[in-house]
């Protein structure tokens, strides 16, 4: 683990960035100098909203030659605010827009063949609940560079806001990679932010990630989602990884439906029974 103590002046955008930020401003001063100690050129957000911390990463990367962010949202409209577009902030910057490319209205698989692979770094920031940013990471890690940096937010939500949204907490700790963290947080316990650089078997070690899909979910996909999701994992991981994923899928839909909680209990009894049977142990 590395801890950066980063000690620039508060970001100011004005009046905008203040009202409308998602970020602290130490998380803001992390996410923008872990671009620059990086050197990234190429980088992806998930998550956009109003449009602040692509004006943050935009402000960052104005410099720097080649430099360009790709943003992804799954809502074209402001998710606070349904009469406004998500990223509006942005059309006080027409200035900044030339290194950029915004991507909304469905999740990252539609877009990522697009964007192409070699991603230097990712920032996450979306549902912060299951099965969210899970999905996220998996969607984009095979267009990562092997030696790539994920920057994940609300790693700390569950000690501040509803503690089942622990979603980033547990995919920040099981990514393989070295950790960075601020030395400062204005949240009362541990950073809300935090990166991973990742390693060559990062890869590799996707099952660590698939098997946290199998963790309760939140909130069910959508089928049409679901089948996206399945023919873009079915082509970048191996089958068992993905059988994991549609395993994770019908549990989690069955046990949001309610349908038949009983149902999967008696499966996993049933099963228990024929394991046993089939490793001829005594029942
Ligand atoms: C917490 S806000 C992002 C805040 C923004 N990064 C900032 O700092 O201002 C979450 C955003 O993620 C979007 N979102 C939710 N699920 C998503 C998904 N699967 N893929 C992409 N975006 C998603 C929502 O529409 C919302 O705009």
């Amino acid at each position: 683990m590395e801890i950066k103590n980063y000690t620039r002046d508060n970001i100011d955008f004005g009046r905008n960035y203040t009202q409308y930020s998602e970020m602290t401003p130490s998380e803001s001063i992390f996410l923008s100098e872990t671009i620059k100690d990086s050197g990234a050129k190429k980088i992806v957000e998930i998550g956009v909203a109003a449009g602040t911390s692509s004006l943050l990463i935009l402000d960052t990367i104005k410099n720097i030659e080649d430099a360009h962010l790709y943003s992804i949202d799954y809502s074209t409209k402001y998710y606070r605010d349904a009469n406004k577009n998500t990223d509006f902030i942005l059309d006080d910057y027409p200035e900044l827009k030339t290194k950029w490319s915004l991507y909304t209205g469905a999740m990252s698989c539609n877009f990522l063949e697009d964007i192409g692979k070699d991603i230097d770094l990712c920032f996450i920031d979306t549902t912060h609940c299951s099965p969210g940013e899970f999905l996220d990471y998996l969607q984009v890690l095979p267009f990562m560079k092997r030696n790539g940096i994920i920057v994940i937010h609300d790693i700390a939500f569950h000690t501040y806001n509803n503690e089942l949204w622990n979603t980033c907490c547990i995919l920040f700790s099981a990514i393989k990679g070295q950790k960075i963290l601020p030395a400062f947080t204005e949240h009362k316990y541990t950073p809300n932010i935090g990166a991973i650089k990742l390693s060559p078997d990062t890869y590799e070690n996707a099952y660590d990630i698939f098997n946290c899909l199998t963790l309760p979910w939140l909130y069910k996909l959508d089928e049409k989602d679901y089948q996206f999701l399945k023919k873009h994992f079915q082509k970048y991981y191996d089958k068992d990884l993905t059988d994991i994923f549609e395993k994770a899928y019908k549990f989690n839909s069955s046990l949001l439906e309610k349908e038949n909680r009983a149902q999967t209990l008696y499966t996993y009894t049933k099963n228990i029974y024929l394991t046993m049977k089939y490793l001829k142990y005594s029942i």
